[in-house]
């Protein structure tokens, strides 16, 4: 199998590359091959030239808020790019391994989003990855489309290096309670692509949609309490900050959130006979890795 990965130096980019040797990477610097995915020219020539069996695509335009002032930008990354992919996949008899987003829900089923439940984005960013999601179904290639949420990882950038930097520096924290979702450490979407690619990959012959995330149900306010703590147990901070919940009225944002992002993962469970990982334990393994790291 030869493997092409793109969005290489990403959270998930990153895991990926840690944990899948046989990789070929892409990414606009520090890669195998660079390359501009929006350029649909240099992107069908580096395909062409490669000839991947499998291409895993962790590229996308994640800047939420900036996505809703640059519309047209986030559209071709989320959008174009994905059907630029799948056309090519069809026609070359290749696997797609891409990602999507909780955000393409909104409202509260009471339960977590099921892969059939009606999509309901309120963003821009959710939007764009949703026509992401139809531009990979409707190429009808051999595609697993994996739906995630509230991705994290020990790079800079996202929610959790973003608190502790704070709580690193001494700062009361702040934070949304009315919010809830399924916290993913970036290494557990790369293990879970991983088993995916050795137990089902090959058998995958259409489109076919997934959700992977941590398991449980909690929110950004008791995710960060969460890691305050567990963080300054492992000596990552100095000590633990005061966590406030707040409203996300009193935390106001450009793109709409979705009030509830539980995402259930039992049909990738069932596929691969593998059980994700309750939420809290990836946490506390990324927290592990992050020590380790700065030893
Ligand atoms: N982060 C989350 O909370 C979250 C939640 C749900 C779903 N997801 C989905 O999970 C997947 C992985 O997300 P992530 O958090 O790992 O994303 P990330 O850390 O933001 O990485 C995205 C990667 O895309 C690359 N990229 C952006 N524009 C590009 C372009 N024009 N050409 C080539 N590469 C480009 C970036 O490259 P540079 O390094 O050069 O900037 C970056 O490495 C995405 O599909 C995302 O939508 C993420």
């Amino acid at each position: 199998m030869s493997c092409l990965l793109l969005g290489a130096n990403g959270q998930l980019g990153r895991h990926l590359r840690a944990r899948m040797t046989d990789l070929a990477t892409c990414a606009r610097a520090d890669a195998d091959h660079h390359c501009d995915l929006t350029d649909q020219v240099a992107l069908g020539r580096l395909l062409d030239r490669v000839r991947p069996s499998t291409i895993i695509n962790a590229a996308a335009w994640t800047a939420v808020d900036d996505a809703e002032d640059h519309r047209d930008a986030a559209y071709r990354l989320n959008r174009d790019v994905p059907a630029q992919l799948s056309s090519w996949c069809r026609d070359n008899d290749a696997l797609l391994i891409h990602y999507s987003t909780d955000y393409v829900f909104s409202g509260n089923p009471g339960r977590g989003w099921h892969e059939d439940d009606p999509v309901a984005p309120e963003s821009v960013y959710g939007a764009s990855k949703l026509a992401g999601e139809q531009a990979v179904a409707a190429s009808e290639c051999r595609a697993l489309i994996l739906r995630t949420a509230w991705v994290y990882s020990a790079l800079p950038g996202n929610f959790l290096s973003a608190i502790l930097k704070r709580a690193g520096q001494g700062g009361d924290l702040r934070v949304v309670s009315d919010q809830v979702g399924s916290p993913t450490w970036a290494g557990t979407l790369a293990t879970a692509t991983e088993a995916l690619l050795d137990r089902v990959g090959q058998r995958i012959e259409r489109p076919t949609l997934l959700h992977v995330a941590g398991k449980g149900a909690m929110s950004w306010y008791e995710l960060a309490r969460e890691a305050v703590q567990m963080a300054a147990g492992r000596g990552i901070i100095k000590s633990t900050v005061a966590v406030e919940p707040i409203t996300s009225d009193q935390w106001p944002q450009k793109a709409k959130r979705p009030e509830w992002s539980v995402l259930d993962g039992s049909r990738y469970e069932q596929l691969t006979g593998e059980s994700l990982p309750d939420a809290l334990a990836a946490l506390a393994e990324c927290l592990d890795q992050w020590k380790d790291a700065a030893c």
